[in-house]
């Protein structure tokens, strides 16, 4: 009955038109519907892990999985919410040949009143359909697809794990499934959605900090390139540079771009500097959306947060290595951070750039900004404060009003 009742209210809130959900409807397959959803349940359901033995990320994968079909000629079939298994693909499959591949990553947090929320799921939506499009794969409609994923949450629910820390990673894909060797749009596509609840990405209480390679001869993304895209096309090269990295005594990837090598980002991470700019002016900067740049969904939230508070300047620049290190030698630094779903913020402490190896501060800091964001969002994502409560305080949200309420999936 609660739950019926919440999902009613979520509803009411995200959906545009309230005949949205009145029923199956087929005429048209420019999307397919959630009110198409068809569900059937494992028969066979699996131990759920214990979060006190760690969750490794990505190992281990709850009962059901979403999934939905299309072709050209008939446009998307059904969603259907099915008991997780293999996949069953062409040999010629584009996807595997070509690349024709894009996925996205976002959590589910159980909070303090046991409700279960996806964490800005709108923003995963627009940047998976901007992918889609990038890709020449078929459109879907965003409302949909969350509404789709909303249910397999709730089909999986038991899996949300609730220790400290945890959450339900969501990893939605979305493949050309072309079954023959030309280069070209695909005629057959299958999009995807798969759950594993993860454990803390830091041991205990403790933010361990990073180490980075920089080094401009490796490079994510360009201008003009697919860098703001979350195609697996851009990650299966980085392993080699991940491995260079961990053979000099990095665990990450700082990466630069361009011959005045600007800092881009830091592994999978969206990269922020909080320094003392050389107009003598305390701010927070990351490099702006220029097209090198995932625009990352947390990323976008501790722009917003920082903005809110506006205790501080809070930029979008481009920052180059020659810059950074002035500022170092300055003392101008304060802390240096990734951001991203995995890890939420993670402070760097050592750079090795030109063969030096450059302590940053960051940790001697506090760190007491990424403390900071680091409190706030788990404040937001385990409801003990909401994120619409921070947008009545006028965050600027660019997107729609949508954006303020978490959904709740129970
Ligand atoms: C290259 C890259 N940058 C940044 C991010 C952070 O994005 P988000 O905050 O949406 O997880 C990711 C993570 O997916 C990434 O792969």
């Amino acid at each position: 009955m609660a739950a019926a009742a919440s999902r009613q209210i979520w509803a009411r809130k995200c959906l545009p038109v309230p005949w949205l959900l009145c029923g199956p409807r087929r005429y048209a397959s420019s999307s397919f519907k959630a009110a198409d959803l068809q569900l059937e349940m494992t028969r066979e359901p699996h131990k759920k892990p214990d979060p006190s033995e760690g969750l490794l990320f990505g190992k281990t994968f709850t009962d059901h999985m979403l999934m939905v079909e299309w072709n050209r000629e008939k446009g998307w079939g059904w969603p259907r919410i099915q008991p997780f298994q293999n996949l069953t693909l062409h040999p010629a499959c584009s996807a595997l040949h070509y690349s024709l591949q894009l996925f996205e990553g976002l959590k589910a947090y159980k909070g303090r009143d046991q409700h279960v929320r996806l964490f800005r799921p709108w923003l995963n939506m627009d940047r998976m359909l901007r992918s889609a499009m990038r890709l020449c794969l078929p459109s879907f409609d965003k409302v949909e697809l969350l509404e789709c994923i909303r249910r397999l949450v709730e089909v999986d629910k038991d899996w949300v794990p609730d220790s400290a820390g945890t959450s339900l990673y969501v990893r939605p894909v979305f493949i050309g499934n072309e079954p023959s060797l030309g280069v070209g749009n695909p005629t057959h596509a299958l999009l995807y959605v798969i759950l594993c609840p993860v454990g803390s990405y830091f041991s205990g209480d403790a933010l361990n900090p990073v180490s980075l390679l920089a080094d401009p001869s490796f490079i994510r993304a360009w201008v003009g390139g697919v860098g703001d895209c979350k195609l697996g096309g851009n990650y299966g090269p980085t392993v080699f540079v991940q491995k260079e990295a961990q053979k000099k005594g990095c665990e990450q990837v700082l990466w630069l771009y361009g011959p005045d090598h600007q800092l881009t980002e830091a592994g999978t991470m969206n990269i922020f500097i909080f320094w003392t700019y050389e107009d003598g002016v305390l701010e927070l900067v990351t490099p702006p959306l220029d097209g090198v740049i995932l625009p990352g969904v947390v990323r976008q939230s501790l722009l917003d947060l920082a903005r809110t508070w506006g205790e501080f300047r809070v930029t979008e620049r481009k920052v180059t290595m020659d810059k950074f290190l002035r500022a170092l030698e300055d003392g101008r630094i304060r802390e240096v951070f990734g951001s991203g779903t995995a890890c939420q913020v993670c402070p760097v402490h050592r750079i090795l750039y030109q063969g030096k190896h450059l302590h940053i501060p960051t940790m001697e800091n506090g760190p007491e900004l990424i403390l900071r964001f680091s409190k706030e969002l788990k404040e937001i994502q385990t409801c003990r404060r909401h994120l619409h409560c921070v947008g009545e305080a006028k965050i600027p949200f660019n997107q729609c009003q949508r954006n303020r309420e978490p959904p709740e999936v129970q």
